[in-house]
């Protein structure tokens, strides 16, 4: 019997592709996937240091071992991802967990299959974690678990050292896919019948600016999206300072691309959006929507903002809440600012105390809530494409997105995950719809 294998997975879409790729490694291994740490042979911890408690989720779970590995001393215990990339938490993690078997980190994933082979040679646990980037390694065999949706990275890491946020130290500089590379892979997954291709990379936008592809984001995304086939292309994350119109002109000429643009505002004050090092202001910010909505005008757009940044008055607070009434956003990440160990901010003394981080992120979430159930609203009566992409067994039935991300629920006597439905919407629940199935598209 095959031995099997279960992935633990933090943090963002990034990481839950990279998992895929550890997967296809597991799978080149001969190991088979299960569900459960108790029926593993091996468990992988795919790590993510964006926040405390994201940190603190990883130690929690990784701690809550011991007792499967003294009562399975064959058990492989691997922690990669983020965490183990940011200076001296390997040492952490060595010292508190000394049951770990081998620690990798992002730069290095690929080794992840010489590294369990070393230590199913010896007794010693294998760790290895490279300081810098080094040239980007295809992966051929990523081992795909989110069919009909596939994720694509076009670039890895992040050059812009935004002060609050830790990715640039544990993810390395920006190094660019070639264009080649991207175009194989997207191809490839739509000759296999995946309906929704994701490009990601941490700034889209500035795809190509290592000068090494001769190509730029707009140019790519009209690459890909003149691939043939049905199917939804999307592209995450923009960022502010980058986003410009030859993108959105690429997206008037592709029905193909979804017109929701994931752009991350942060703050709506100058003040802070300057302390974070953001490099655009709230008038530049605002510029880009309406441009965006004027050659666009049904496009919608989601966003990430962090409150409580150090030295937040309650004024830029309040700048931040009309920024987000005036883009009216689709919908909304929203964060507690948590200082990261070696950024900028982390050093700020102009720390806001814990209850009023907590007041404003709960006024920030309820009037996010209230836009997206106002959007919700005007959804009822109308037809939309859904993209199938699972069955809810608990509600019994099938769900998928519209191209705005919109879930949308609605029940069916056959199978239809992987095909685009026209739902009439019935019923508006908070961010949830519910539909009757109109058409089916084969
Ligand atoms: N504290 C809170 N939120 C953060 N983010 C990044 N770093 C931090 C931090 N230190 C948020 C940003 C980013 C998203 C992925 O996570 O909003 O866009
Ligand atoms: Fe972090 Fe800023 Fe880079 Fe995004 S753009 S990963 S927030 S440093």
């Amino acid at each position: 019997m095959a031995e099997k294998y279960h992935i633990v997975t933090y943090g963002c879409q990034m990481n839950v592709h990279e998992s895929e790729k550890i997967a296809g490694i597991l799978h080149r291994l001969g190991y088979e996937e299960t569900d459960t740490n108790e029926n593993a042979d091996i468990i992988v911890f795919n790590t993510c240091c964006i926040r405390e408690n994201a940190e603190n989720h990883a130690f929690g779970n990784i701690g809550a071992l011991k007792k499967l590995k003294k009562q399975k001393p064959n058990l492989l215990i691997a922690v990669g991802g983020c965490m183990t990339q940011e200076k001296g938490k390997t040492d952490v993690l060595k010292k508190k967990f000394p049951f770990i078997d081998i620690m990798f980190g992002t730069l290095n994933l690929e080794e992840l299959e010489t590294l369990i082979k070393r230590k199913k040679t010896q007794k010693k646990r294998v760790i290895e974690i490279r300081e810098t980037e080094g040239e980007i390694i295809e992966f051929p065999d990523a081992y795909r678990t989110s069919y009909p949706n596939a994720w694509v990275n076009i670039m890895y890491g992040c050059n812009n050292f935004c002060s609050y946020c830790i990715v640039p130290y544990v993810r390395g500089r920006e190094r660019s896919r070639k264009p080649e590379h991207i175009l194989a892979e997207v191809q490839g997954l739509v000759k296999e019948g995946y309906k929704e291709i994701t490009l990601l990379g941490q700034n889209v936008n500035s795809y190509g600016s290592d000068g090494k592809t001769g190509t730029t984001f707009a140019e790519l995304l009209d690459m890909v999206a003149s691939i043939e086939g049905d199917f939804r292309l999307r592209f995450m994350t923009s960022h502010p300072k980058d986003f410009n119109e030859d993108v959105v002109k690429v997206m008037e000429k592709h029905r193909k691309i979804c017109r929701l643009v994931h752009l991350p505002v942060q703050s709506g004050s100058n003040a802070v959006l300057k302390a974070m090092n953001r490099r655009y202001t709230r008038e530049k910010y605002l510029d880009e929507i309406h441009m965006l909505k004027s050659r666009l005008p049904e496009a919608e757009v989601t966003t990430d903002i962090i409150v409580g940044f150090p030295g937040e008055t309650e004024e830029d607070y309040l700048d931040t809440e009309s920024l987000v009434k005036e883009v009216d956003y689709a919908s909304a990440f929203t964060f507690v600012y948590s200082p990261r160990q070696g950024t900028k901010a982390a050093e700020m003394e102009n720390r806001i105390p814990e209850e009023v981080q907590k007041d404003r992120i709960m006024r920030l979430v309820e009037l996010v809530n209230t836009l997206t159930r106002r959007k919700s609203e005007k959804y009822l009566g109308k037809t939309v494409e859904i993209l199938c992409e699972d069955y809810d067994a608990k509600k019994g039935l099938y769900l998928g997105r519209d191209e705005f991300g919109r879930m949308g629920y609605f029940s069916s006597n056959t199978n239809v995950i992987g095909k685009f439905i026209a739902l009439k919407i019935t019923k508006a629940n908070g961010i949830s719809l519910y539909g009757e199935v109109v058409s089916v598209k084969d």
